[in-house]
């Protein structure tokens, strides 16, 4: 059950590596969450670095072992994980979205971000860890971060961050329930719901070109399916294409 077992670090590098180290060294129980107030080396995605001020925000890592999942239905995890996230915000702020593959953003503004690095052993999911990053109760962001938000700034009173990640290890259990059960009719009809841009005309660029696309949805494998004015449809991995917020 995710949050069953909660270790709370005062400081570390960054969580997810923290985590990686205990699965070299023991066997921790599947949802096992590393909850850390400060990271001084935090890691986002594509090689970014995650910066969160010490003590006022959620950084925490949930190890998790989905071995009933097979390594090329993985993006499954992905999906779950971040409508986890989503529900537990969306249970207390409106105008969210789930920005392709997985930031959640208000409005156009990003709360929350998501690392996941999965151990693949043959043809199965040794294990996984899910790295979250949630914007709680911080209320000035150094310049170069683009556009972030955080709950207090949204909802105006500071959340208690202890209770709030229990309460948020009930929403990720559920939707990790989900997934173990196989509802991935549900998983997948709520993340396409959930898609920043879905079905609105946006600008992309790909390799430095300009272009004007839709996005439908994402296939089985996480790519995002994005349908141009000719209508032609392609699907694009993470480093393929950039999204624009302006219409
Ligand atoms: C992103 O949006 O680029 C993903 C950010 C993920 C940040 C979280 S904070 C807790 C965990 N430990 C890390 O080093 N990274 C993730």
């Amino acid at each position: 059950m995710i949050g069953k077992s909660i270790i709370e670090l005062g400081s570390v590098d960054s969580t997810n590596t923290y985590a990686g180290n205990i699965l070299q060294k023991s066997d921790p129980e599947d949802g096992t969450v590393i909850w850390a107030l400060k990271q001084s080396g935090g890691r986002g995605l594509n090689e970014n670095k995650w910066e969160s001020e010490p003590g006022k925000n959620l950084t925490f890592s949930i190890i998790l072992c989905p071995g009933f999942l097979p390594p090329d239905r993985q993006f499954q995890l992905n999906k779950a994980i971040s409508l986890g996230v989503f529900d537990f915000l969306n249970s207390l702020i409106p105008n969210l979205t789930i920005k392709w593959p997985n930031d959640i953003y208000v409005g156009v503004r990003k709360i929350a971000g998501i690392l996941i690095e999965n151990r693949i052993i043959g043809t199965r999911i040794k294990n996984s860890i899910a790295g979250i990053g949630i914007n709680i109760n911080q209320t000035s962001f150094p310049h170069d971060i683009p556009n972030p938000v955080s709950l207090s700034q949204v909802l105006r009173y500071e959340i208690d961050l202890k209770e709030a990640l229990i309460n948020l290890c009930k929403y990720m259990d559920s939707r990790y329930s989900q997934l173990r059960s196989g509802d991935h009719i549900i998983i997948d009809h709520d993340y396409h719901h959930c898609l920043l841009g879905r079905d609105e005309w946006r600008i992309f660029t790909k390799r430095g070109k300009n272009f004007e696309g839709k996005i439908e949805g994402v296939d089985d494998y996480g790519h995002l399916l994005i349908t141009d004015r000719k209508g032609t449809r392609s699907a694009f991995n993470l480093k393929e294409v950039e999204f624009h917020f302006d219409p």
